[in-house]
């Protein structure tokens, strides 16, 4: 149940997990706005299929939020807004920490200058780097190995220190991979240039490419495919709403890991995919990536036992139904 009449600010609310956690948090009772910069967002999902307020701008612009934070009555910021290509952050790593890291903190003197408190931040297991174990659990040493995963670790730290400083309250979410789409086919992963396997395996699956590639079949796992944690995303949008009414009900600072604790490999995902498209495709055999460890895999039992979530879409073969429902919606399946 939402606390009455809250409004959250949700930044990078048109892109792909933001806009499910939107439509998390309107199903909740929440009053929403959104900003967004809509260099990977889709107006049309914020103002045509939530029906939500969107204000186009950047996290850097300081006038911009003061204006946002003096115009209404923010009661919590959920950001969600940062690029998010690792292979993009090696390259241009200033790219990485301008947006990720100095627009956090231009958001959060905002916030502050306004006296808003809670803060939901989207953070991921690439800030753990190799993992030395798995499940990772949230203790687990953090050393990202790529720039993007060290401008969340930066955040992370920022996240603290304020809290000391300036009693800002923050739940941050540890993510592993996101997946699936909205269950009623509403919303749904978009991504241009897109990285991500699922999505990459369903466009083979409609023609829209050649093949899918695999990198690496020679890993220490059942068949020498990368194993990787699936999180369904209207499970991620949940424990959205649910870290939300944890701050507002006066929760003190943490963080979660969110991933469902099943690992797929690569060759199961596309196995999977076959099975729920009824579709054949090539499959491109190739060597390893850099820096790609054989399994991720997270332990989100922090979040089940203190926040009470449950992920309901565990399944890979729902996971891929659901993201095949939007996937043939959108791109127009034949
Ligand atoms: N997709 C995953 O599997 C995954 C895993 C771990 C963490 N995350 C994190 O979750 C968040 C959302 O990821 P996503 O997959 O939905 O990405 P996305 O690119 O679909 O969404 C991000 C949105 O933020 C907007 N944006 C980026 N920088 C902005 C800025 N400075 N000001 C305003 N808007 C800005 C983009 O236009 C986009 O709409 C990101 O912070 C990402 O790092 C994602």
């Amino acid at each position: 149940m939402a606390e009455q009449n809250a409004t959250i600010l949700v930044t990078g609310g048109a892109g792909y997990i933001g806009s499910h956690a939107v439509l998390a948090l309107k199903q909740a009772g929440y009053n929403v706005v959104v900003l967004d910069n809509l260099v990977y967002g889709h107006r049309e999902l914020v103002e045509e299929v939530l029906k939500t307020e969107l204000i186009e701008g950047d996290t850097t612009d300081r006038p911009l939020l003061d204006q946002i934070f003096t115009s209404r009555s923010i009661d919590a910021v959920m950001h969600f807004a940062a690029y998010a290509y690792v292979g993009e952050s090696v390259s241009n790593p200033a790219k990485y920490y301008r947006n990720n890291v100095f627009g956090t903190l231009v958001l959060l003197e905002a916030m502050q200058a306004a006296g808003v408190k809670n803060f939901v931040f989207s953070s991921t297991c690439a800030s753990y780097g190799i993992p030395q174990e798995v499940p990772i659990t949230e203790d687990h040493p953090q050393v990202p190995i790529n720039p993007y995963g060290m401008s969340k670790l930066m955040v992370e730290k920022i996240l603290a220190d304020f809290g000391v400083a300036y009693d800002l309250k923050s739940v941050i979410f540890r993510y592993f991979n996101a997946a699936g789409a909205d269950p009623e086919g509403r919303l749904g992963e978009d991504h241009n240039p897109e990285t991500h396997l699922i999505p990459l395996v369903l466009q083979t699956a409609l023609g829209l490419r050649d093949s899918i590639k695999v990198f690496g079949s020679d890993y220490p796992t059942p068949d020498g495919t990368c194993i990787r944690d699936y999180i369904h995303v209207a499970d991620l949008a949940d424990a959205h709403v649910l870290g939300l009414e944890y701050l507002l009900k006066g929760g003190e600072s943490s963080r979660f890991n969110l991933g469902n604790g099943n690992g797929f490999s690569v060759l199961e995902v596309i196995e999977a995919a076959k099975q729920v498209t009824g579709r054949d495709f090539r499959v491109d055999q190739c060597d390893r990536r850099p820096g790609d460890p054989p399994a991720l895999v997270g332990s989100s039992e922090r979040a089940r036992k203190i926040l009470g979530w449950t992920p309901h879409y565990a399944d890979i073969h729902t996971i891929l139904t659901h993201a095949w429902n939007w996937h043939q919606k959108r791109h127009g399946g034949t």
